[in-house]
């Protein structure tokens, strides 16, 4: 059944849980999460992000998405557009069956701009009204994502601020946070605390000057009931880059976000977890296994199959670790009509107050 990502996180922050977002491109990807979450009983959140969707195309995954719901009924299934960059891209996406979108104002359109607050601001609560009309939900990001080892923004997927950035801006401001929620009526935050997208996030294993875990504390404490969300939550963890270059990748040390500090978050108010980097990294580990042990193969399933085993793996721990497993069948996923009748009529709290 497809959920809407408010009721999935008002039902996670009413039993203090954490959900990871997984990001697909393909059937596998899917596959791999769905029989996580029926491994585990646990619901689930999907997300496409503009190259996902530019890869797969929409028709192709409005199909998959609506396999893979009928496949596990009994798993509430949210599907969600990562880093909106438009009005169009969010639309779209609700177009083609999503019930959740980002729109990622923290850039402008060309997804390489610092923003402005105005312009984020602005257009957040355009698209906020567009979704909620809908009875679909929003998340918006305040605060540009990227490392404050170099104050580099994030462009090793290909999207991500341009030049050098200041601590201001890769650090989200608790009192602008309060501000952006009550002027956009986003259905949940998305801040920057020093993560970024990819492998290569921190140079050693992260502290607290380089992973600001006291800025989600400190947002947490203004906001205890804005569902607050994580980027660049990528562990990628050691097993992963050794399995990868034993098998001639060639990934150099690198470290991402302890479990150990999303729990953390968790406690103070993250309720979606971002993960892709962690997924591609298992999938490719085992791809590049069977290429170089087994020279001959060329049955792409040979490849795939341990491929989307060693996904499923790490999603089964991902769900065990942030507290997602076992709730999936007590959730019932409420209709989008219900949804939209709901922010119509006001009986769905904003989430600024408090
Ligand atoms: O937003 C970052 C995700 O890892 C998606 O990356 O744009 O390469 O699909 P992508
Ligand atoms: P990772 O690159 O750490 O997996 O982050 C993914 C993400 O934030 C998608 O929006
Ligand atoms: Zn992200």
């Amino acid at each position: 059944m497809m959920i809407t990502l408010r009721q999935l996180l008002d039902y996670a922050a009413e039993h203090d849980f954490g959900v990871p977002a997984f990001n697909i491109n393909n059937m596998e990807q899917g596959l791999a999460i769905m029989r996580a979450a029926d491994r585990t009983n646990s619901p689930v959140i999907l997300q496409a992000s503009r190259g996902a969707r530019a890869y797969a195309g929409d028709l192709i995954l409005q199909h998959l998405i609506k396999g893979l719901a009928e496949m596990y009924p009994h798993i509430p299934l949210c599907m969600h557009q990562d880093h909106g960059n438009s009005l169009t891209t969010c639309e779209t996406a609700l177009d083609y069956g999503f019930t959740s979108v980002m729109m990622d104002g923290s850039l402008e359109e060309d997804g390489a701009t610092p923003a402005s607050y105005d312009y984020n601001a602005g257009i957040t609560a355009k698209v906020a009204a567009m979704a909620h009309a809908r009875g679909a939900s929003i998340e918006g990001e305040l605060g540009v994502l990227g490392s404050l080892e170099t104050g580099q923004g994030d462009k090793e997927d290909g999207h991500g601020a341009d030049g050098v950035l200041s601590e201001e801006q890769l650090l989200t401001d608790p009192d602008e946070a309060v501000r952006f929620v009550k002027e956009t009526s986003v259905d949940a935050l998305a801040i920057a605390m020093g993560t970024s997208h990819g492998a290569y996030k921190f140079t050693r294993q992260p502290d607290g000057d380089i992973l600001a875990m006291h800025v989600i504390e400190a947002i947490h404490a203004k906001l205890p009931n804005t569902h607050l969300v994580m980027h660049g939550s990528s562990s990628v963890p050691q097993e992963l880059q050794e399995i990868f270059n034993e098998f001639g990748g060639e990934m150099k040390q690198t470290y991402g976000v302890p479990l150990a500090e999303i729990e953390r978050g968790i406690r103070s108010g993250v309720r979606k977890v971002n993960i892709d980097t962690d997924c591609r990294l298992a999938m490719a580990g085992a791809i590049r296994k069977v290429a170089q042990t087994s020279k001959s193969e060329f049955d792409l399933r040979k490849f795939m199959k341990p491929a989307s085993e060693a996904m499923e793996a790490l999603c089964v721990d991902r769900f065990e670790r942030f507290g997602t497993a076992g709730h999936a069948g007590k959730i019932a996923p409420l209709p989008l009509s219900e949804m939209a009748t709901r922010y119509q009529s006001g009986s769905l709290a904003p989430s600024i107050h408090n």
